[in-house]
């Protein structure tokens, strides 16, 4: 047998990835169950709510034909159902703006791969939806933090002139964002257009909880911003709207034809989104937005309980979200992530404990969020004002020990 000349180890790209706290609490999640604890997880961003019934009788109709593979874009009703659901948050689009992919995730590699080259400076207001950091490693980026402004509202036009570099060839912003909620108004996002037409660079825009708003309409697009058709790239999905998170279906979406040529091939390589997936959404995308009212509507009550049950733990601040279904909150204890870790392996109250997140994966500015937890309000309010009354109790006896 021939010498090898390398070790049969995973590449230096797969090693780029950086080490998550949040794969590392998994396991103690799992062993918490296996002692009989039951574990709210209130760490995933995965909807408990019942999605329209349109997507649950297309996939009761779906048939032989449904079977082949779509065209690389999209197949067609798919694209022009993204067409209509657009034209009714006032963006008029046409179809080869358009690409269907398999949920935000994969227009997020589409859109990273298309506007930024290794090396390239990619700036990032913190806090990010964590696999960003992910996203922009294995891509070869170089991830530059944007402090967001005060109590995490958008970063200033002139925070981010101070901050770009000539290297910096894309900002990704998230509207709703997940984990602050943070919603950009019209303004933020033509004061912060202008900065990427002054200096050369792409809005990549993630507007995957666009309707999940409390106070006001819908987030608005960054594509309904005038004069920067060349710049903008938009990231979709129905995951969250429609709470289909496992049907996979997203969009890439911008006037930029260069751009959306050049993810089309990409798409090509991967030849298809499943057909099924994309017939099972064309409803939902096409009808009027009252499914997506009620969603709202309940996510505000959670968010609500969620703000309350924490206002009531002593040395905790919440920050309230503008939109999307998470709460940031600031916890009076030194490592988030050791606070989690205890929760899971160590407390319970009646046999139930509580898994949070903690943020330092969602900056890339070392040491902070350390003391931070994202709460995703995935369940009704009475089971969410339970699992903060648990992390209060938590709190109290943890903070006993230390
Ligand atoms: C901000 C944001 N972008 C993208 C995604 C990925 O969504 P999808 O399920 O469409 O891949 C998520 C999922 O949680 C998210 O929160």
């Amino acid at each position: 047998m021939p010498a090898s000349s390398r070790d049969m180890t995973p590449s230096a790209r797969a090693g780029r990835l950086p080490a998550s706290p949040i794969r590392r609490l998994a396991p103690l999640a799992d062993a918490a169950r296996e002692r009989g604890i039951h574990v709210h997880h209130l760490n995933i961003g995965q909807p408990d709510l019942a999605p329209p019934d349109s997507v649950l009788r297309a996939l009761e109709d779906a048939s032989s034909e449904s079977l082949v593979y779509a065209p690389a874009r999209g197949s067609s009703d798919a694209v022009s159902a993204w067409q209509i659901y657009y034209s009714h948050h006032s963006v008029e689009l046409e179809l080869d703006d358009i690409l269907v992919t398999n949920g935000a995730s994969e227009a997020l590699m589409l859109a990273l791969l298309t506007t930024c080259d290794p090396g390239d400076d990619i700036l990032l207001p913190e806090p990010f939806y964590a696999p960003y950091k992910g996203l922009i490693a294995i891509t070869g980026l170089n991830p530059v933090a944007v402090p967001s402004g005060p109590d995490l509202t958008p970063p200033s036009a002139d925070t981010v002139r101070e901050i770009v570099t000539p290297n910096t060839s894309a900002m990704l912003i998230c509207t709703p964002s997940n984990p602050a909620g943070t919603v950009y108004g019209q303004n933020d996002l033509s004061d912060l257009g202008a900065v990427a037409v002054e200096n050369g660079f792409f809005l990549l825009s993630d507007e995957t909880y666009r309707e999940i708003v409390f106070d006001g309409p819908a987030a608005p697009s960054a594509l309904a911003i005038p004069g920067l058709d060349d710049h903008v790239v938009v990231i979709d999905s129905v995951s969250k709207r429609f709470n289909v998170c496992g049907l996979r279906i997203g969009s890439l979406v911008s006037r930029n034809r260069a751009i959306m040529n050049a993810a089309l091939e990409i798409a090509e390589l991967r030849l298809a989104v499943p057909m099924i997936d994309q017939r099972a959404v064309v409803s939902a995308l096409t009808a009027p937005r009252p499914y997506v009212d009620t969603v709202v509507d309940e996510y505000r009550k959670r968010r609500d309980a969620v703000l309350e049950g924490l206002r009531t733990i002593p040395g905790v601040t919440a920050h309230p979200p503008a939109g999307a279904f998470y709460v940031v909150a600031d916890l009076p204890v030194a490592d988030a992530e050791s606070f989690a870790a205890w929760m899971l392996s160590e407390f319970a109250l009646d046999d139930e404990t509580v898994m949070l997140t903690p943020m330092s994966d969602f900056y890339a500015t070392p040491g902070r969020g350390v003391n931070q937890v994202r709460i995703a309000c995935v369940f009704d309010a009475d089971t969410l004002a339970r699992a903060i009354e648990i992390v209060g109790q938590g709190l109290s006896v943890y903070r006993g020990e230390s």
